[in-house]
C-alpha cells in the first residue's frame, strides 16, 4: 500500500509541476485542481468480494494488484475537454510514465451518461531496494463532467445502486447538459483566444485611444478563429 501511496504522490508532483509551470509562465491554465486518494483497506477487501474472488485464493499482493487497478488514484479536473487531452498527453510523454490502458468515456460516454478519461499510468518509485513499478489510476474531466459524477455518485449511494428510472432519465439528460456547456465554454474560450492570436501592438493600438473599435476587433476574431489564418495574414 506504501509503494502504491509513493507512486500517487509522483504523479500528483508531476500534475503539480505542470500547473505551476502553466500558472506561472503562461497566460493560461489548463489545470483546475488535482486531487488523490488512496483505496483504503476495507473498500480494497470490498471490491475483491465484489469481483467474485475469495481473497483467501489469491497467494500473493501482486494478485491483488493485478484485479485491483485502483489502489492508487488520481483525479484532474480540467476547465475544458480540450485541456483533458492536452494534459493526458503532457503526462503520457514524459520519459518514466508508461501507459498501461485509456479508457475514453468522453468519447464514449457510459449508459448513464458518465463521462471521464481513465488512463492507467506506470510510475517507477525509487526505494532503498531499488526500483519499484507502481500502477496509478488517472481520471481526467472537465469541471462540469466532475459536478456531474459527484452529484451521480451521491444518488447511487442514496438508492444503494437501484436509482429509479425517472432519476436514471434525470441524471442522463444532466449528463448531456453538461457536455453542451462543455461544448459551447470551449467555442467561447476559442473565441476570446482568437484575440491573444494577434500582434500584441495591434490589440494595443485597438484598444487605446478613442476606445476599441468593434466592428474591426469583432472580424480580427474571426480572422483568428480560423485555425490556417495566421497573424502574418493579419498584419
Ligand atoms: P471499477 O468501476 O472501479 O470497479 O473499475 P472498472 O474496471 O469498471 O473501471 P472504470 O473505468 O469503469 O471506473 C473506474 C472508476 O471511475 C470508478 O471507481 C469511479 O471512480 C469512476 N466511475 C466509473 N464509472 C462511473 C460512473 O458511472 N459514475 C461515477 N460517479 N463514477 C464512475
Ligand atoms: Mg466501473
Amino acid at each position: 500500500m506504501l509503494e502504491h501511496r509513493f507512486g500517487m504522490d509522483e504523479v500528483v508532483t508531476k500534475l503539480n509541476i505542470l500547473r505551476d509551470e502553466f500558472t506561472h509562465l503562461h497566460d493560461y491554465n489548463p489545470i483546475e485542481n488535482v486531487s488523490s486518494r488512496l483505496k483504503s483497506p476495507e473498500s480494497l477487501v470490498e471490491k475483491i468480494a465484489r469481483k467474485g474472488v475469495d481473497l483467501a485464493d489469491l497467494a500473493s499482493f501482486d494478485e491483488v494488484r493485478d484485479r485491483v487497478t485502483d489502489i492508487a488514484g488520481v483525479r484532474v479536473v480540467c476547465s475544458f475537454a480540450s485541456d483533458v487531452y492536452r494534459v493526458f498527453d503532457l503526462l503520457a510523454q514524459q520519459q518514466d510514465v508508461t501507459i498501461v490502458e485509456v479508457r475514453d468515456y468522453i468519447k464514449q460516454p457510459k449508459p448513464n451518461g458518465y463521462r471521464s478519461l481513465h488512463a492507467l499510468v506506470e510510475v517507477p518509485v525509487f526505494l532503498s531496494g531499488g526500483e519499484v513499478p507502481v500502477v496509478v489510476e488517472v481520471q481526467f474531466r472537465t469541471i462540469a463532467m466532475d459536478f456531474w459524477a459527484s452529484l451521480e455518485h451521491k444518488i447511487y449511494y442514496k438508492y444503494r445502486r437501484d436509482i429509479p428510472t425517472e432519476l436514471l432519465d434525470g441524471l442522463h439528460d444532466a449528463a448531456e447538459t453538461a457536455y453542451a456547456l462543455d461544448t459551447t465554454m470551449e467555442r467561447l474560450h476559442e473565441e476570446v483566444r482568437g484575440l491573444d492570436d494577434l500582434p500584441a501592438e495591434l490589440v494595443d493600438a485597438l484598444q487605446g485611444g478613442d476606445g476599441p473599435d468593434a466592428a474591426l476587433l469583432s472580424a480580427l476574431r474571426r480572422i483568428g478563429d480560423q485555425p490556417s489564418a495566421s497573424s502574418s495574414t493579419v498584419s
